[in-house]
């Protein structure tokens, strides 16, 4: 059976890099893109676990390379590129997939979450655009670069706003990043937002030890980024067990509600709002 993607940025031979590649979706991803023939690397603050590495090579028919690497660190990823780029040549997809979350509690529970979460899930995502986006223009060929966002990003649940903030901010730069692109001259590179629903990574593991029903798997995400890629999707919008697309598309609606009508901040949490909220989810 062949695993062939259909787009030329992931084709046989092509590189992808993926950030956050030791676990979770960015492995999923790093998995499917092996699968398909393509040369890997993963690139992650930790090292890739045996057994993980042992999956990746039973699969990569192309080359696989683990690099140890901080995408907050700015000189690192720099450098990073300059190796991946002199070895490989060209990439194909960059995936800026590595992130943390903040820390839970108020806005005021302290800078130190702030500081963490905005240099990893913003920063990195700068560093790495920074570093390998003239390399891909110059290329000439068709390349896709994928930034993972959060639903938390766009609804902004109480509970970790320094997450929230940073996925937030990452959608406005994942939008800047793809309009650049479209108007830069000659340029066969795109950007694509990819938004995950609730998915069983690490990442929930630390709270939840067994998988809740209503979570997808990272591999499911994974197919759900290379079908918006190959549809052209700039908005790969996931959904997971619980919650189907026409859901989300009433949460982000109710969102955008209250500005224009001048509702409370986060009126989907504020219990004066708790009735007309569920009604309108309902559909009445
Ligand atoms: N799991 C979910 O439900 C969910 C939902 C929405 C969005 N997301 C997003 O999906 C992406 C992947 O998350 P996951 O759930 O697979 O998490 P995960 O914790 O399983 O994987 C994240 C990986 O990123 C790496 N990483 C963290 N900081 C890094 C740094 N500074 N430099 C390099 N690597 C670093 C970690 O070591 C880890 O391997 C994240 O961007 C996350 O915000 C996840």
């Amino acid at each position: 059976m062949s695993n062939a993607l259909n787009h030329p940025a992931l084709a046989a031979g092509r590189t992808a890099v993926v950030t956050g590649g030791a676990a979770g979706i960015g492995f999923a991803a790093a998995y499917t893109l092996a699968k398909a023939g393509m040369n890997v690397c993963i690139v992650d603050c930790r090292e890739i676990g045996d057994s993980e590495l042992e999956q990746m090579r039973a699969v990569c028919s192309g080359e696989l390379q683990c690099y140890t690497v901080d995408v907050a660190d700015a000189a690192e990823v720099a450098r990073l590129s300059e190796s991946i780029v002199t070895r490989f040549g060209d990439v194909g997809l960059l995936m800026n997939n590595a992130a943390i979350g903040g820390k839970r509690g108020t806005v005021w529970s302290g800078e130190e979450g702030w500081t963490r979460a905005f240099a990893t899930n913003l920063i990195g995502v700068v560093n790495c655009v920074t570093s390998f986006v003239p390399a891909m223009l110059q290329s000439g060929l068709a390349s896709v670069i994928v930034n993972t966002g959060s639903k938390q990003g766009i609804t902004n649940p109480p509970g970790d706003p320094a997450y929230n903030a940073s996925k937030a901010a990452l959608i406005s730069l994942t939008e800047s990043l793809a309009h650049d692109l479209l108007m830069a001259e000659q340029s066969l590179v795109t950007a694509h937002l990819l938004i995950p629903g609730f998915t069983y990574t690490d990442m929930i593991k630390k709270h939840l030890p067994t998988k809740p029903e209503g979570a997808w798997w990272p591999s499911q995400v994974a197919d759900a980024m290379v079908g918006g890629i190959v549809s052209g999707d700039f908005y790969i919008l996931c959904e997971d067990n619980d919650v189907t697309r026409a859901m989300d598309e009433r949460r982000i609606m109710w969102d955008a509600l209250d500005i224009i009508e001048n509702r409370p901040a986060l009126s989907r949490w504020h219990p004066r709002f708790a009735d007309e909220f569920a009604n309108y989810i309902a559909g009445e």
